[in-house]
């Protein structure tokens, strides 16, 4: 994927292989059984039902919907559990029959999902994934205020023991002040995302407190840090920050529902792409012991290679694994070793081994900031077809920050159907110019394949995007075509923007008076060979 600072790409991608893995190949109904512990609500019996309730999730859905029948049994799970252990409800509602109810509920597309709290006064959308353990997690959170407080350890072990698959921000034996505060406004923000506790015993009021988080596979790691005198926007930022880092395992892994919290941690993610558990508990100790020496640095995490191998391509890897590649998450830099040439590289016979002597030094290498990263590219065209340059990954700086030369450049994508109606225009433009050896040797008119070539810094929300460099200016800052796709205005755009002003309406000016009068020449010749055998006979 092209184009640079947008991380919804990559992230649409993953989440879409996450949520087709969960596509059963059995036919099944999206209308939970009757004996099951889904409630089956409707226009009548939802309000009433709010009112008994101070925590609802309910689906809004169609009976033909496919997304709903994948999430059909995971919801019939989850519901008898939430029900049985938790007696939290959850609840259908067919909006097929219900449809002032779902009208209401500004149901735009199905399955909606959403939490009701308070008597339907607190409403907000299900962000969890769709599958049994999220939804029971997510509820359970749902379910908890703010901050779960203890002032004793048989309690507070029970609940820990519920828990234990979710991270926990504990306080222990808080002290008045600062970090006090600061944990009770962040645990309101992120209540989503973790579970905070607060434990105090009441016969201690002498321990110096800390706020740790607990991860399900690692030591507690307590908050160290001074915030005393600290404005209280930066102590929520010091404190967040903290938790975002330390909630990842050293080596964690990549699924569905983890990518996001990785790619909201802002710091760069090394990827490590495994073929089998087997190979993926190899190389643990490994990448764990990396993790903790980088920690707040880099972080690490597995990845399924058998259901995300596809990724490797985003990250502009060759799907050869294992495999080891760091995706700088603000810059989307992307580093990898090298690679096998793929008439070497056979899925079933290449056996690939990471040395971990080299996958330190390759990980050392980039912390240093010593490592290239991997551009993708259409190889450098040998020869030029048309006037249009052909601009690739490796040549895109090159060409663009030629400061002798105003450069305009096309971004388009193959499939893109606006691409292909203004492309004869965009030729002609080029055409045009070429008339003129000074200004073909002052103007480039170039384009690029976004879909095969990596660029960076100018951002491309759309395809085709047309942005000019002019000459002279050594930031080369894009300026971005607005106007409609004619060949006059594109004309205008590179006389009113280009440094030298050039005019290529001029050029076609003083070109096309010189064409009309050659062939007025050869019909003058034409005349006057004919009548040269008038002249014969005479
Ligand atoms: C521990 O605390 C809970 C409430 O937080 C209370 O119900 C329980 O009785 C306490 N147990 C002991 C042993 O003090
Ligand atoms: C910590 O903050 C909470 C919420 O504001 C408050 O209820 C509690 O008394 C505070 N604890 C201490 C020790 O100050
Ligand atoms: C945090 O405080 C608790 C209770 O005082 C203590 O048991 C724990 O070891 C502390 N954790 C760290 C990492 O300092
Ligand atoms: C905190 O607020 C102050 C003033 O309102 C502002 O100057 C500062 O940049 C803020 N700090 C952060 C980390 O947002
Ligand atoms: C390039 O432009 C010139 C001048 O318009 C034209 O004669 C030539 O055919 C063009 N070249 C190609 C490959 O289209």
């Amino acid at each position: 994927m092209i184009f640079t600072r947008s991380k919804t790409s990559t992230l649409a991608a993953i989440a879409a292989c996450a949520s087709t893995l969960l596509v059963n190949a059995q036919e099944q109904s999206a209308v939970a059984p009757e004996d099951s512990f889904v409630v089956k609500l409707n226009d009548e019996t939802f309000k009433p039902f709010l009112q008994e309730n101070d925590l609802l999730l309910a689906e809004f859905f169609a009976p033909w919907c496919g997304h709903c029948k994948t999430l059909a049994p995971h919801y019939v799970e989850a519901a008898k559990i939430l029900h049985e252990e938790y007696e939290i409800p959850i609840a259908q509602i067919d909006c097929t029959e219900n449809q002032e109810l779902c009208m209401e509920q500004g149901v735009k597309g199905y399955p909606t999902l959403k939490i009701f709290k308070k008597n339907g006064e607190v409403v907000s959308d299900y962000q969890g994934q769709r599958t049994k353990d999220s939804i029971i997690q997510y509820m359970i959170k749902q379910a908890l205020p703010a901050v779960s407080e203890f002032t004793n350890t048989s309690s507070l072990n029970e609940f820990m023991e519920r828990q234990k698959d979710n991270v926990i921000i504990a306080q222990y034996n808080a002290v008045e002040g600062v970090l006090n505060e600061t944990f009770y406004d962040i645990a309101e923000t992120l209540r989503d995302e973790y579970v905070f506790i607060n434990y105090k015993e009441e016969t201690d009021g002498e321990s110096a407190g800390n706020v740790s988080v607990i991860t399900p596979k690692q030591d507690p790691i307590a908050f160290t840090e001074d915030l005393t005198g600290l404005p209280q926007n930066e102590t929520v930022v010091k404190l967040s920050d903290f938790i975002a880092v330390e909630s990842k395992p050293y080596f964690g892994e990549i699924d569905g529902s983890s990518y996001e919290h990785y790619m909201n941690a802002e710091l760069p993610l090394a990827y490590f792409f495994y073929s089998s558990v087997e190979e993926r508990s190899e190389y643990e100790p490994l990448f764990s012991q990396l993790g903790k020496k980088y920690r707040g640095v880099l972080n690490f995490a597995g990845l399924d290679a058998s259901k995300y191998g596809k990724h490797a391509e985003n990250l502009n890897m060759k799907e050869q694994f294992p495999l080891l590649a760091i995706h700088e998450i603000t810059t989307n830099f992307k580093f990898g070793d090298e690679q096998l040439p793929d008439d070497e590289f056979d899925a079933e016979e290449t056996k690939i081994v990471l040395d971990p002597k080299s996958v330190e030094k390759f990980v050392e290498a980039y912390v240093a900031g010593e490592l290239k990263p991997i551009l993708k590219s259409e190889e450098i065209p040998s020869v030029q077809e048309t006037n249009v340059t052909k601009i690739v990954g490796k040549t895109h700086d090159e060409i663009r920050y030629d400061t002798e030369k105003d450069v305009l450049i096309k971004y388009y994508a193959p499939w893109c159907g606006h691409c292909k109606k203004m492309a004869p225009i965009y030729e002609t433009l080029a055409d045009i110019y070429a008339l003129d050896e000074d200004a073909n040797s002052k103007l480039v008119i170039g384009n690029i394949d976004g879909t095969l070539n990596d660029v960076f810094d100018i951002e491309i929300t759309g395809y085709p995007t047309l942005a000019l460099y002019p000459a002279g200016d050594l930031t080369k800052e894009p300026i971005i075509y607005q106007g409609s796709r004619t060949l006059e205005s594109f004309l205008d755009f590179v006389k009113e923007n280009g440094a030298y002003g050039i005019d290529g309406a001029k050029i076609l000016e003083e070109h096309k008076p010189i064409e009309e009068e050659e062939e007025e020449d050869e019909e003058f010749e034409e005349e006057e060979e004919e009548e040269v055998p008038e002249q014969d006979e005479l």
